[in-house]
């Protein structure tokens, strides 16, 4: 394999269905990628969504499915796309154990995004060990794979960078082994959420589901945080923090229109009702087609569970010659 072919490797964790951050953050380039690489993977990180849900494995369980099918219905093809469980793949628990060895705690604790996420989750001191490592096994799903090109939302960006650590230091001590990754961060890295939070999220309950209903969506949108001095018609109104301003910028198509409106709403004489509406049918355009192939998918749940298991068998295969070479350079390799 030529040192400059793609390979694309991305992932979600299975804890509830995806939303238009995932969307625009990373699977509209994973669908992109598919077509221009010479390997591509998506992985459900199942592992990884456990290591702050281990009380809970049947959201996970049931989580699994969800985002194959949201994955799917955006149009991951697996005739392209090897899409696999982590799980099943035990090398990379292997893999990760023998990547801990290379990484410091004061270094995970540095982290920004394990920092950020620990803050949020209000760990402290007593975040599980797996949750604090997760990098370095996020490090052992890429690396598995030899996968260079990593699609992901903004967020992750420190995550792989200390991948790429782990790759120096894991070729200094045991030989060239592993290429540096590259990141790709969509044309909109972080997708503020309908509460004008800067994050959409699940967490946060403030997002639209790939699977959301166009009541869900119009109700959604409805309840936008706009301006909120904002309040008769002929109000000069704000865009700056204005969540529907943000969407219509990042989903209409009609840019001019789009700067049209800004300037209506700015001058005063625009109410929020007409702009709402307009954005609900954007977003109407763009999840129904999802939506209803996500339904047509969801009727055939061992056919999605047929395509992981195949997924999966394909990359352990390719797990299992990854490891050979990770073993030999370690002298591990005895029998
Ligand atoms: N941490 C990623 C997220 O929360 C998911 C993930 C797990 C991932 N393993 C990965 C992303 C490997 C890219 C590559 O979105």
């Amino acid at each position: 394999m030529a040192k400059d072919q793609k390979i694309v490797l991305t992932a979600d964790r299975p804890t509830g269905k995806l939303h238009l951050g995932h969307f625009v953050g990373s699977i509209q380039n994973r669908i992109k990628l598919q077509d221009e690489s010479y390997r591509s993977f998506y992985m459900i990180a199942d592992v990884q969504g456990l290591t702050d849900n281990a009380d809970n494995p049947q959201k996970i369980r049931d989580s699994v499915i969800e985002v194959a099918l949201d994955n799917l219905a955006c149009g991951l093809d697996p005739k392209k796309t090897i899409m696999f469980i982590q799980s099943e793949i035990p090398e990379i628990a292997e893999l990760t154990v023998f990547f801990l060895n290379l990484v410091t705690l004061a270094r995970l604790k540095r982290n920004p995004t394990v920092k950020d996420e620990m803050k949020q989750k209000g760990f402290g001191e007593n975040v599980p060990t797996g949750f604090l490592c997760y990098p370095v096994s996020q490090s052992a799903d890429i690396l598995f794979a030899k996968a260079n090109l990593i699609p992901v939302g903004d967020d992750q960006l420190p995550v792989l960078e200390q991948a790429n650590e782990i790759v120096d230091t894991f070729n200094r001590f045991y030989g060239e082994t592993f290429d540096h990754i590259k990141n790709l961060v969509g044309d909109t890295p972080r997708l503020m959420g309908i509460d004008g939070n800067v994050k959409m999220s699940k967490s946060l309950n403030n997002a639209i589901y790939l699977s959301d209903t166009k009541e869900e969506i119009s109700k959604k949108v409805m309840n936008m945080y706009t301006d909120p001095n904002h309040i008769h018609v002929e109000d000069k109104g704000k865009i700056e923090g204005n969540v529907v301003f943000t969407y219509l910028d990042i989903f209409d198509p009609d840019k001019k229109e789009v700067t049209e409106l800004k300037k209506k709403y700015q001058q005063g004489g625009l109410g929020d009702v007409v702009i709402k509406k307009r954005l609900i049918e954007i977003l109407e355009n763009i999840i129904s087609p999802i939506r209803d192939k996500r339904q047509e998918l969801s009727k055939d749940r061992d056919a999605i569970m047929k395509i992981l298991e195949d997924g999966t068998q394909k990359a352990r295969e390719i797990a299992k010659e990854t490891m050979v070479e990770v073993k030999k350079a370690m002298k591990i390799n005895y029998f």
